[in-house]
C-alpha cells in the first residue's frame, strides 16, 4: 500500500487571537512552551508520516523559519504556498501535485489533539474496502462554530453541515481528514460557498451523494482555538496535562518542586516553590515566586517575587512584585512590575486589542 503523506494547513491571519498574534502566526502561538503546529507535526510523525506538505500563506515566513526543512522533526516537509485563503478543498487543489494519487491526512494547523491520531491513522489504513475517506468528530458544546456530522448506526457519514445555525447533531469535525485519491474528483466538482470558498464538507458531501463510503471517528481530548484567551489557556492546561518531569535547569536548595515540572536548559530556580503541570523555558528565572499550575513560562522569560498560575507567559516577558497573577497571557518582551516611585498611579503601554484588569 502507498504511504500515508500528510497536509498541514497553516495559513490565515489569526485575527481572533489579537493582539497575540499581531507579532505571530496563530499556529506559532505556543502552549505548554510549543507552538501549536508542532504538536500537530508530532502526531504525524508518531503516526508514521514522513512527507508532509504545509500550506502557508501571509506569515509563511514566520512558519518556514520555525519549521525549516522539517529534520528535525523526522519529517520531509514541503511547502505549499496559498495567495488568499480560498478555503480548505482549495488546499487539497493546490497541493495536488505533491500528493499525487497518496492517501493523506490533512490536519488543520490551529487544533489540537491531545493524544495524537495514531490509532485513527492505522484504523484508516484498515479501513473496509470501498471507504474513501474517514473525518475525525468530537462532541462539542457549541456545534454551530464548526462542520457538523450526522452518522447512520454503523458510523458512516451520511451527511454535513458547514457552520449550521440549527446544528442536526453535536458531532465537530475536528480539522483531521483522512483521504484517498477519491478526494481530487470531489474537489473539482464543486463549487464555492456562499462565503467564497472551496469548502472541504462541500468535497465530502460529494463523495457522499456519489454513492462513496466516508467512515468516521470520535476524538476525546479535542482542543480549537476560539479567538477567546481562555480558549488559549484551556489549550494550555489540555497540554500541560501530557508534560513530563524534567529539571535541566538548575533548582536551589530552598525551592520547592511539587507535582509534573518541566524546567529547561539554564532556566533558574531561587528561593521559589513550584507546583505543576508547568513549564520553565530556556534561561528562564524564577526569583522568591511562587507558580502554580497549568503555568507556561517562556525561554527567557522572569518572574521575581510574584505567585502566578494558570498563565501563559510568552518568551522575554517579566513580571516582578505583583502579588498573585492568573489566568492571564502575557506577550513576548512584555514588562509587567509595581512602581515603586510616587505618585503612586498605573502607568501602562498597551499594545492595540490588549485587556489590563488590575485587582
Ligand atoms: C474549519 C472547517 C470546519 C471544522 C473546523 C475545525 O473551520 O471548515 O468544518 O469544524 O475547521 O477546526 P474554520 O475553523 O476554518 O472556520
Amino acid at each position: 500500500m502507498s504511504t500515508l503523506k500528510g497536509l498541514i494547513l497553516a495559513g490565515g491571519t489569526g485575527s481572533r487571537l489579537r493582539p497575540i498574534t499581531h507579532t505571530s502566526a496563530k499556529q506559532l502561538v505556543p502552549i505548554a512552551n510549543r507552538p501549536i503546529l508542532f504538536y500537530a507535526l508530532d502526531s504525524l510523525v508518531d503516526a508514521g508520516v514522513r512527507e508532509v506538505g504545509i500550506i502557508v500563506g501571509d506569515t509563511r515566513a514566520e512558519v518556514m523559519a520555525a519549521i525549516g526543512d522539517g529534520s528535525a522533526f523526522g519529517l520531509k516537509v514541503t511547502y505549499i504556498p496559498q495567495d488568499k485563503p480560498l478555503g480548505l478543498a482549495h488546499c487539497v487543489k493546490i497541493a495536488r501535485d505533491f500528493l499525487g494519487d497518496d492517501p493523506f491526512v490533512m490536519y488543520l494547523g490551529d487544533n489540537l489533539i491531545k493524544d495524537g491520531i495514531v490509532e485513527f491513522a492505522d484504523a484508516f489504513r484498515d479501513r473496509e474496502s470501498g471507504t474513501v475517506a474517514e473525518i475525525l468528530l468530537a462532541r462539542v458544546a457549541d456545534p454551530h462554530r464548526f462542520g457538523v456530522a450526522v452518522l447512520d448506526d454503523e458510523g458512516r457519514v451520511v451527511d454535513l453541515v458547514e457552520k449550521p445555525t440549527v446544528p442536526p447533531s453535536d458531532l465537530a469535525l475536528v480539522g483531521v481528514y483522512f483521504f484517498d485519491k477519491t478526494i481530487h474528483e470531489a474537489v473539482d466538482a464543486i463549487e464555492p460557498s456562499a462565503r467564497g470558498e472551496l469548502e472541504i464538507t462541500d468535497a465530502i458531501a460529494h463523495l457522499i451523494t456519489s454513492g462513496k463510503k466516508v467512515g468516521s471517528r470520535e476524538t476525546l481530548g479535542y482542543w480549537k482555538d476560539l479567538g477567546q484567551p481562555e480558549a488559549l489557556l484551556e489549550g494550555n492546561r489540555l497540554m500541560l496535562e501530557n508534560v513530563a518531569s524534567t529539571i535541566k535547569g538548575s533548582v536551589d536548595s530552598e525551592s520547592i518542586i511539587e507535582g509534573k515540572v518541566s524546567i529547561q536548559e539554564g532556566a533558574t530556580i531561587v528561593n521559589s516553590k513550584l507546583r505543576g503541570p508547568l513549564v520553565v523555558g530556556k534561561n528562564a528565572k524564577v526569583i522568591d515566586s511562587f507558580i502554580g499550575p497549568f503555568t507556561a513560562i517562556g525561554d527567557d522569560c522572569s518572574v521575581v517575587s510574584t505567585e502566578v498560575s494558570n498563565s501563559i507567559l510568552l518568551e522575554g516577558s517579566s513580571i516582578e512584585a505583583i502579588d498573585r497573577v492568573e489566568g492571564s497571557i502575557v506577550g513576548k518582551n512584555a514588562q509587567i512590575r509595581r512602581r515603586l516611585t510616587l505618585p503612586k498611579s498605573t502607568r501602562v503601554v498597551v499594545g492595540d486589542n490588549s485587556t489590563v484588569e488590575i485587582y
